[in-house]
């Protein structure tokens, strides 16, 4: 088992020291700002963290991989800002404001590519697992996109279909990150499973987080601008859950064009007061608890000792109480 101190040390220094090409800068410098402006870094710490509770030290063969998880997300976000038209990132100008598009776009392209060099550093005897998973997870990712898209177009969705977008478009890279340390161990494969259907159940909790955070967050803390999901018309869980306890005048609020900032502003009111005459915050966070404990069941089934489950415990609560 490794310590959470040694964990933390790893990931800091696994991102203070990664190296992109220099050259040509107008295509690496955009990774390397990312890089920079930080992020979380859950996936990876996730990966280190399953891989931590089956093995006793860090190596590149374990290190990279789970950089490569990070610099994968961070490939989706590049690309999902320009699609969500979102100007704010880690509380950073997104990188389709501060370079242009067709910049955005292509330094996406190598950053997926450069992942996929990470992932592929995985010891010889798990490498193709460790691709098949990597590569099924990264199709699955586009698979969420496009869905979150198609709903923009539609009228409010079933949860049942919003649990589906999100499990694609966010818990199957964090299920990922979570297999893929245990996988690298050398844990067995129903342990993998386990941690697998852990990391994805924690991911609905994470992506409903990110649902809630964006409508009642703190811009300043979370980083992305608040809103911006009522103004893209997105069928978040918010919206979903409040057309399911019956609230009037959504569909209608949510349509509703708004061109200046003042009309944002109200459109924005308009659609937290329909959230608020339901109690939806409040909803949001029990969903948010009941899916992390429903996380926790899914690992008690792993084989590990009591340790790594603390471990797993203490992860699934950090993602629920998060701000930013
Ligand atoms: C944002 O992911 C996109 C979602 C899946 C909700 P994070 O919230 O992990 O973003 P960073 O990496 O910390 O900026
Ligand atoms: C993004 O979902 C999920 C991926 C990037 C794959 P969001 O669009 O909600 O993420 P944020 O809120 O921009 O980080
Ligand atoms: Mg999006
Ligand atoms: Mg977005
Ligand atoms: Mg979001």
């Amino acid at each position: 088992m490794i310590k959470d101190s040694v964990l933390d040390k790893a990931v800091q220094d696994l991102f203070q020291n990664i190296e992109f090409q220099a050259q040509p800068s107008g295509l690496y410098d955009p990774l390397r700002y990312m890089v920079a402006i930080g992020g979380k870094r859950i996936r990876p710490r996730l990966c280190l963290t399953t891989y931590g509770i089956y093995a006793n030290d860090f190596t590149q063969e374990i290190l990279q991989p789970a950089a490569g998880l990070e610099v994968f997300h961070t490939f989706t976000l590049i690309h999902d800002d320009i699609m969500d038209r979102s100007p704010l990132r880690r509380g950073h100008e997104t990188v389709w404001i501060k370079w242009s598009e067709d910049t955005a776009i292509l330094s996406g392209d190598v950053m997926c590519i450069d992942a996929y060099k990470r992932v592929a550093l995985a010891p010889a005897k798990v490498l193709p697992q460790a691709l098949a998973l990597f590569s099924k997870t990264a199709a699955e990712v586009c698979d969420g996109q496009q869905l979150d898209m198609d709903f923009e177009q539609r009228g409010i969705v079933p949860m049942d279909e919003y649990m589906n977008m999100i499990g694609l478009k966010t818990g199957v890279l964090i299920a990922c990150a979570a297999q893929m340390g245990a996988l690298i161990a050398g844990a067995d494969e129903h342990s993998q499973k386990c941690l697998y259907d852990y990391g994805y159940q924690l991911g609905l909790a994470f992506q409903v987080a990110d649902d809630y955070l964006d409508a009642y967050g703190d811009e300043k803390v979370f980083g992305k601008p608040i809103g911006g999901d009522i103004l893209n018309e997105k069928k978040s869980w918010l919206t979903v859950k409040a057309n399911e306890l019956g609230a009037k005048g959504l569909e209608e609020a949510l349509a509703a064009p708004a061109v200046t900032l003042t009309e944002k502003k109200e459109k924005i009111a308009r659609v937290k007061a329909i959230y608020d005459s339901v109690g939806i915050a409040q909803a949001a966070r029990e969903a948010i608890g009941q899916l992390s404990d429903s996380a926790i069941t899914k690992a008690a089934d792993a084989s590990m000792d009591a340790e790594g489950f603390e471990a797993l415990k203490r992860f699934a609560d950090s993602l629920v109480s998060r701000a930013k």
